[in-house]
């Protein structure tokens, strides 16, 4: 398959191969029990310069798009899902301020991010409005000096506390109905922003998953992204049509690394006077793994082509990829604990954490449910476009169904 990539492609996929192999699976274990920030991991990701492969060339960046980010995130994924999301969601941090940033926001941020010394993080969910994001309340006021005065609290913030910049959504007109949020950049330090309570979680557990407090939180005018209110919610949902790609890639990372380790037990777990990948029960597992492991794979870089294509289909084909590879990462993973049998449901085995960091690609950036209303939504627009097969499928009180046409044809015939 390498065949079907650029050189450069190739090039930031090895990189972060070789720091996944080397550093994150040795140290995986170490900061699922200490659900710590791994520091020594984000340096590593950074000596190596993988921090800049989603951002263009002007800005700092290796100029790849979401493909190389989706190649990164899979192989870091493949060794600790936990890292997998501690990278990408930087992706989603900055992708506001590359859709809709002023040239003197992206000009300040990109290449602080790109060269990995800042990280950033996502402030859209709140304790009201999870899948509902634009039933968010946290609210922001101009002042007469064009200073923004934050109110409210954020929840479920990944990277929230070790990131130093946030894009955050804010209310700022109440009394318009489409134009009512507005995105604001918030950086450690500021007047009034506090992180809060840093969640206790089941996987994914060395990177910060936090409430973010803002008390009279003031920033100066020049934060507001874009420089033009009531913008923010389009810009959410397009940042989190190109950031899905990157959770399908993190769950099919997930997968590969767990079928990876379930298949080489497999070979040398024995029973029964011989390895276990023996019996067809067991390789029947297998191979249905595999298979849906590839299928995800070609989805997740099908998406992300799109994105960077920047196709008309592409919140479509992000939704589907998110949806497909995070319900196969939870099987696949689920199932590879199987394999490993009673041993694979104790912590001295590396395969459970697959299983339990899998499960919140279900969940965040935007439930599965929520996958499955952005396709159909999308497919329902895109029906206009099947006009002509309105000819073919009768109305139920019709009478002059296509086979009565067709005897009628025949007998016209005949
Ligand atoms: N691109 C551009 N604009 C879009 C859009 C898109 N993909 N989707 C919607 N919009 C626009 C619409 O055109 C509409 O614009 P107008 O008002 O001008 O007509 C406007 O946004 C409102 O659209 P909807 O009516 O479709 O909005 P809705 O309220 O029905 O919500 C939803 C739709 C898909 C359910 C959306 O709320 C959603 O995606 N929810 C999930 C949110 C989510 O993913 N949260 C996760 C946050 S990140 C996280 O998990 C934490 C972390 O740190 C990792």
């Amino acid at each position: 398959m390498d065949e079907l990539f650029s050189a450069e492609n190739l090039k930031w996929r090895d990189k972060a191969r070789e720091i996944a192999e080397t550093v994150v699976r040795p140290l995986a274990a170490k900061y699922d029990r200490l659900q710590e920030y791994p520091w020594e991991i984000r340096d590593a990701l950074k000596e190596a310069g993988l921090f800049g492969v989603w951002i263009p060339k002007e800005y700092g960046g290796h100029g790849g798009g979401v493909l190389d980010l989706c190649l990164v995130v899979e192989e870091l994924s493949k060794a600790c899902g936990g890292v997998g999301v501690l990278f990408a969601v930087n992706a989603l941090g900055s992708f506001p301020i590359l859709l809709a940033g002023t040239e003197e926001q992206k000009k300040h941020y990109l290449p602080q991010i790109a060269r990995g010394e800042k990280l950033i993080a996502f402030g859209l969910s709140e304790r009201p409005a999870g899948s509902d994001a634009s039933g968010l309340v946290t609210n922001a006021r101009q002042e007469e000096n064009g200073d923004w005065v934050i109110n409210g609290q954020k929840k479920w913030t990944t990277n929230g506390g070790a990131a130093d910049i946030y894009s955050i959504f804010a209310v700022t007109d109440e009394t318009s109905r489409s134009r009512r949020i507005s995105a604001i950049i918030v950086e450690k330090g500021d007047e009034g922003f506090e992180i809060g309570r840093k969640e206790d979680k089941m996987g994914i557990r060395c990177v910060p998953v936090a409430e973010l407090h803002f008390d009279e939180c003031r920033v100066p005018g020049n934060r507001l992204l874009g420089g033009k209110p009531g913008l923010g919610f389009k810009h959410a949902m397009m940042t989190l049509d190109r950031a899905r790609p990157g959770v399908a890639a993190q769950a099919l990372g997930l997968a590969t690394g767990a079928l990876e380790l379930a298949t080489v037990y497999a070979t040398e777990r024995r029973q029964f006077g011989q390895p276990i990948s023996g019996f067809q029960m067991i390789q029947q597992m297998l191979a249905d793994m595999a298979t849906s492991v590839e299928a995800g794979r070609q989805l997740v870089y099908a998406s992300a082509r799109a994105c960077d294509a920047d196709v008309p289909s592409l919140s479509k084909m992000a939704a589907m990829s998110k949806l497909f590879c995070t319900d196969m990462a939870m099987k696949v993973t689920t199932d590879a604990v199987q394999v490993f049998g009673g041993y694979g449901y104790m912590k001295d085995y590396p395969i459970e954490k697959y299983m339990r960091d899998a499960k919140i690609t279900q969940i965040y950036e935007g439930t599965n449910q929520v996958q499955r209303l952005v396709i159909a939504r999308n497919l329902i627009k895109e029906a206009g476009r099947l006009d002509n097969l309105s000819a073919f499928i009768p109305l139920p009180d019709h009478d002059n169904t296509i086979a009565d046409q067709d005897r009628a044809a025949q007998t016209a015939g005949a």
